[in-house]
């Protein structure tokens, strides 16, 4: 392991078709959690240490708690730093244009994903040769720099970075070989009926919902391109009661059953994205705590509390994702990042 140029520690940042293909390997997926601050990555972090599994960080651009992307995205490689026995892709979650891609890729990152299903600045959905044209420009600039790159077909719905798209689009079988054989994507973020956030479905998702028969028709398309189920959270309902015991006021709403995503990774899926079910468990928690202490002033208490539910929600997660203990023994080729500050 090597130290970076910006005086980082050690660190075991692998690419995200490194980690990919590992999971393919031997048949499980790998939870690619949210992250929108330093305690949140650093509970990530925990969990696949505690579990022993491979993990990815990710994170949408303009979405934290920080006033830059650039000063968060150093946090980033500082926590990921003190864990450098954790294999770990940082990754770049619905990058909205090339340029914020380049930003990231600049910046570190050992993977992107260029959402090119949709133009982020009119929120019209692009054609399949517009999607194809920005997704295979990130491609050239990412792979020249070893970079792994995630593109999207079909719309996925839900919101993601506070964007609504209140359409899905399903993915075409016949377009994903098609846009994998033209862009050379190394991951491809498919819509099987899933949708972000944290109202998705109004009864729990039967078959005419969740179109999990495309993922197996599209893995048998691209055997080399890795499969990403976007939107996969469960949306446990003991933490919806929690926070709403403690001041939320959220509405009753189904997400993707765990048995299914654990499914999912036997059909063909190896990314699978987590980011509401993680802010729940963080949320349930810093609530009751600010609930229950009404004198301690200083937030730490709280948000410490946030992060170890959200790392025990994860470690779980790991556990049905298949990930943990995929760590232990594996030595992946360390991703040296090109940095360009
Ligand atoms: P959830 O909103 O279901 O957690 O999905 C997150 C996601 O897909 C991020 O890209």
């Amino acid at each position: 392991m090597k130290t970076q140029g910006k005086g980082y520690l050690d660190m075991a940042l692998i690419t995200l078709r490194e980690a990919l293909d590992h999971a393919r390997r031997g048949g499980f997926g790998i939870g690619a959690f949210n992250v929108t601050d330093a305690g949140q990555t650093e509970a990530v972090l925990a969990a696949a240490r505690e579990t022993q599994s491979p993990v990815i960080v990710q994170t949408i651009a303009g979405a934290s708690a920080f006033l830059s992307d650039e000063v968060y995205w150093d946090v980033l490689h500082t926590i990921i730093g003190h864990y450098p026995d954790v294999p770990v892709v940082l990754h770049l979650d619905h990058g909205p244009t090339v340029e914020t891609c380049k930003r990231a890729i600049r910046a570190g990152f050992s993977s992107v994903m260029i959402d090119g299903s949709i133009d982020h600045a009119t929120k019209k959905v692009n054609s399949f040769d517009e999607n194809v044209a920005v997704t295979k420009e990130v491609v050239d600039f990412a792979h020249a720099r070893g970079v792994s790159v995630e593109g999207e077909l079909g719309t996925i719905g839900g919101s993601e970075d506070g964007s609504v798209h209140a359409q899905i689009v399903l993915a075409d079988p016949d377009q994903a070989a098609e846009f994998v054989e033209r862009t050379g994507v190394d991951a491809l973020a498919v819509a099987i009926g899933t949708s972000h956030g944290a109202y998705k479905f109004s009864a729990p998702p039967d078959s005419s919902v969740l179109h999990m028969d495309l993922i197996t028709e599209i893995a048998g398309r691209i055997p080399n391109t890795h499969l990403v189920m976007h939107g996969s959270s469960s949306l446990p309902a003991d933490l919806r009661r929690v926070i709403n015991e403690h001041g939320g006021a959220l509405p009753e709403s189904w997400g993707v059953p765990e048995d299914e995503k654990a499914r999912s990774t036997k059909l063909g899926v190896t990314k699978i994205n987590q980011g509401m079910d993680s802010h729940m468990a963080f949320a349930a928690a810093l609530r009751t705590s600010l609930t229950e202490d009404r004198v301690t002033v200083d937030p730490a208490p709280a948000i410490y509390a946030g992060g170890r539910a959200m790392q025990q929600m994860i470690a779980g997660r790991m556990a049905v994702f298949g990930q943990a203990g995929q760590a232990a023994g594996w030595t992946p080729s360390e991703f040296v990042p090109a940095r360009e500050v």
